[in-house]
């Protein structure tokens, strides 16, 4: 194809088909404008986005500060590798994090994706405790790098893939909706779901554990918030067999949640914390941090890579902080609550709405056929076909909606969180539209 062509989405679909590899069922909207949270198609049609580019643009697509903080350090110089060319980009955001997250947190590395966050917490959780294998919970997900593909918990991630990361094994998520029927206290559900990982250990390590590795919310397995007090106790659990807890917040991080980390709505200080995502509201940047304690176990020569420590995307990364603490976060929690609220309603009124949950605006709506069992025989049947045929619904109805869920079958509310009421209220509406709508149809 010739590049003297006028785009569209035509155009941009054949370009994909030819040229890129076929990694999508089908091509989503391709995008030629995103402000703030409406992106614009290239014929012309706008969309409102619930659904962030997978829960990246925290501060809102081309957010300004966050735009200028980049140009002002593109006109500076674009690459240094944070440990050639020490760069005051990299010196500045590493002591911002360090005053942003909890506890004793203190010395971050910089990479450039999520997976890479989650690999290189894992080595430094080897490094640090001297044992090799890892715990993490079934579908849960980490990246797709071989690695992190190992920890992930689904093998839809998988398929064809293996053999992965040995030393891995995965313990049940603390997935009450899919766990059972029975009526117990958050207390009673937290004890039992960190008990079965300890079981886990019991069962399937050797005595070598270096790190459990969770989600505070589980992001890709469904928008699963634990209960009270069980990450808490993960951790301890943790700590009792010398190994470490890694908080993989790469998708409940900046934000998300309401918190700038979600750990701290669960009063836990992580060992090894993981970011990417939200950090630099969509610029490529991820990053682990941990105390000196922890951190201090990496030498000279562990860990590196060319690209980590941009510049670029960490000036951008320390706007973005700057943009959520300026009244960001509070909007967050306050409109989350709104949001759970409304969505309460919604699975009041559609008996095909299993259940909604979720913390901040990061909240799920799961989808199921009333009529069939559910596996196990606990709550009824995922509704993977219903959860793709609302979500078509609503971009018809131009609204940007992600569907996930070890079932594929829960819709993720996981908007730039500068997102209005009315906005939301403008999705809610489309929502029961959609739902009456696809079900009339069926
Ligand atoms: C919790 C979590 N960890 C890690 C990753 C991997 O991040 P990336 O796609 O940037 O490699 C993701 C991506 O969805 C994630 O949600």
């Amino acid at each position: 194809m010739s590049h003297n062509y006028a785009p569209s989405n035509e155009t941009i679909e054949e370009q994909y088909n030819e040229n890129v590899m076929p990694i999508w069922k089908s091509l989503n909207v391709p995008v030629k404008r995103a402000s703030d949270c409406v992106v614009e198609d290239f014929d012309g049609n706008e969309y409102l986005d619930v659904f962030s580019g997978i829960s990246v643009t925290n501060v809102g697509h081309g957010n300004d500060a966050v735009v200028e903080a980049a140009k002002d350090q593109l006109d500076e110089f674009v690459h240094g590798c944070s440990y050639v060319h020490p760069s005051q980009p990299v010196a500045e955001l590493a002591e911002r994090i360090a005053e942003v997250t909890p506890g004793d947190l203190q010395k971050s590395f910089f990479c450039n994706s999520g997976t890479e966050a989650v690999e290189g917490g894992v080595k430094l959780a080897r490094k640090h405790t001297g044992n090799t294998e890892v715990i993490a919970l079934e579908m849960g997900f980490h990246g797709r790098t071989l690695g992190s593909l190992a920890l992930t918990g689904n093998k839809a991630y998988k398929r064809g893939m293996a053999p992965t990361l040995n030393d891995t094994v995965h313990a049940p998520a603390p997935y009450r909706y899919r766990w059972t029927n029975e009526d117990l206290t958050e207390e009673e559900f937290a004890k039992r779901a960190a008990a079965e990982i300890e079981h886990v250990i019991g069962t399937h390590t050797s005595d070598d554990l270096a790190a459990i590795i969770v989600e505070p919310v589980m992001g890709e397995g469904g928008i699963i918030v634990p209960p009270k007090g069980w990450l808490a106790r993960v951790q301890e659990i943790a700590h009792e067999h010398g190994a470490l807890l890694i908080a993989d917040e790469v998708q409940t991080g900046y934000g998300r949640t309401g918190t700038l980390f979600a750990s701290e709505q669960f009063d836990v200080v992580p060992d090894i914390l993981t970011q990417a995502k939200g950090i630099a509201n969509g610029l490529p940047l991820g990053a682990f941090t941990a105390s000196s304690e922890v951190a201090d176990a990496f030498e000279s020569g562990d860990h590196l890579s060319t690209f980590g420590g941009n510049p670029v995307t960490c000036a951008a990364a320390l706007a973005t902080i700057d943009e959520l603490q300026d009244g960001i976060l509070e909007a967050t929690a306050a409109n989350g609550e709104w949001l759970a609220d409304q969505l309460t309603d919604v699975e009041a009124d559609f008996d095909v709405v299993g259940e909604t949950r979720g913390l901040g605006l990061m909240q799920g709506v799961e989808l199921v056929d009333p009529s069939v069992e559910g596996p196990h025989g606990v709550s009824p049947a995922p509704d993977q076909k219903l959860a793709s045929a609302v979500a078509d619904h609503l971009e018809g109805q131009g609204i940007i909606m992600g569907v996930g869920g070890y079932h594929k079958n829960v819709l993720r509310f996981q908007p730039p969180l500068t997102i209005t009421q009315d906005q939301l209220d403008r999705t809610l509406d489309a929502l029961r539209t959609a739902i009456t709508e696809v079900t009339a149809d069926e």
